[in-house]
């Protein structure tokens, strides 16, 4: 303040010089003093059939063993990849993945159809993944799931992150993923920009981001169309930040599903602002098992949200049974509580736009609804509480039931 209240000019232009000088040239010099590797060099084929898996692996090997920053070069072209782990511990904190082009998953999905995830990265530290297209090719295993003849693989999550800290995802784009887009599991400090994930709307499983057991997750101005989850919040996610989010088609952003397990860590402090939600399942949900637990979700925001044709758009549903099998006659152990609805409008698809389904045992408390309004055929919806408590303020339609 000192500097704003008795300045010189001549301080303020030196000060702003100096200020260019530190942004301008420290990631500059930082880049310059990273070593590249190029997959190329080491055996990569662009032209989206020959396995470069081993040529990726061998570049990363090298970034990984360099003792300064390190680039992994990824240019134009199609890199033909199998699953693949990038392992830490590094020797420096500083590597990116630079890709230009794009990577290609086997279409033959027998190959990593069976592996938890086609690129994985593991105990990792200061990780970004700057740009690139990951195409699962996962067409084929959706058809066989929706066969319903069984004997499919569950499929492979395009890209996850496990057990790692300062990670940074920004322009990638994920396509046609077999299973879930983007996993961040055990991490902390996690920023996702500009991330793209397109799968088509009846896809099964292809959550676009699923956050769990993680801190500190940030995830801005991301565009979702997916088969199920725009984004799925598990157990474990704590002080999550998501702003500017378009999601649709999918099933929503969602916390849950919670309280799968007896003993299960809470969900606390997460944001989600600014969000549009087009022709989806849901809007906002918070969803768990209809069975004991130790799980909670608490201290959670939901603020300035616009939907579009969308069939729940503010849920809460705690009696997940899924073909009713180990559920029956049991509650939901999980604590809903401070739950805030704030500025949410647009169309319902559904009669019933606000639905608080919550535990018997542990009523849903300190809900609250500040403006809040959603139509369903240009007239009002309809709200329908189950031992839900809280308040409602501000203009809020349908009017509330809490
Ligand atoms: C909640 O999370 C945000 C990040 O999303 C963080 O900045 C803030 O400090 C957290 N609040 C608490 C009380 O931990």
């Amino acid at each position: 303040m000192a500097i704003l209240t008795s300045p010189s000019r001549i301080n303020i232009l030196r000060l702003i010089s100096l200020i260019t000088i530190i942004f301008v040239t420290l990631p500059h010099s930082a880049l310059s003093a990273a070593a590249t590797y190029n997959v190329v060099s080491l055996g990569a084929k662009p032209d989206g059939k020959t396995d470069s898996t081993k040529a990726f692996v061998a570049a990363w090997a090298k970034a990984c063993a360099s003792p300064n920053p390190a680039v992994v070069y990824v240019p134009a072209g199609r890199f033909f990849l199998k699953n693949v782990v990038f392992g830490g511990e590094c020797k420096n904190n500083a590597i990116t993945f630079r890709i230009a082009g794009t990577l290609v998953a086997p279409s033959d999905y027998r190959v990593i159809g069976n592996s938890d995830y086609w690129i994985f990265f593991q105990h990792v530290n200061g990780v970004t993944i700057s740009g690139g297209i990951l195409d699962g090719q996962g067409t084929s295993l959706w058809d066989c799931k929706r066969s319903g003849k069984g004997n499919c693989p569950s499929g492979a999550t395009t890209l996850g992150f496990s057990n790692s800290n300062n990670i940074k995802i920004l322009g990638l784009t994920s396509l046609n993923s077999q299973m879930f887009n983007i996993v961040i599991n055990g991490c902390s400090n996690v920023k996702l920009q500009g991330v793209k994930v397109s799968a088509s709307g009846n896809s099964p499983n292809t959550d676009g981001i699923h956050v769990q057991m993680s801190t500190g997750v940030t995830i801005l101005n991301s565009k979702i169309g997916t088969g199920d989850d725009c984004v799925s919040i598990g157990p474990g996610t704590t002080n999550l930040w998501i702003e500017d989010i378009a999601c649709g088609p999918g099933h929503g952003i969602s916390i849950g599903s919670l309280g799968k397990d007896l003993k299960e860590a809470g969900v606390q402090n997460v944001t989600v602002k600014t969000a549009s939600f087009r022709n989806t399942q849901n809007g906002l949900r918070i969803k768990s098992w209809g069975r004991p637990s130790s799980g909670f979700a608490r201290n959670i925001l939901f603020q300035h949200a616009v939907m579009t044709n969308v069939q729940n758009p503010i849920v809460i549903d705690q009696n997940y049974c899924p073909d009713n099998k180990g559920c029956p006659g049991q509650v939901s152990g999980v604590k809903v509580s401070d739950v805030t609805y704030q500025d949410i409008h647009g169309t319902s698809a559904t009669e019933v736009a606000v639905k608080f389904d919550c535990s018997s045992k542990y009523p849903c408390n300190n809900i609250r609804l500040q403006d809040v309004k959603l139509t369903y055929k240009n007239l009002p919806a309809q709200a329908s509480c189950n031992h839900a408590a809280g308040t409602a303020s501000g203009l809020v339609q349908p009017s509330s039931c809490l």
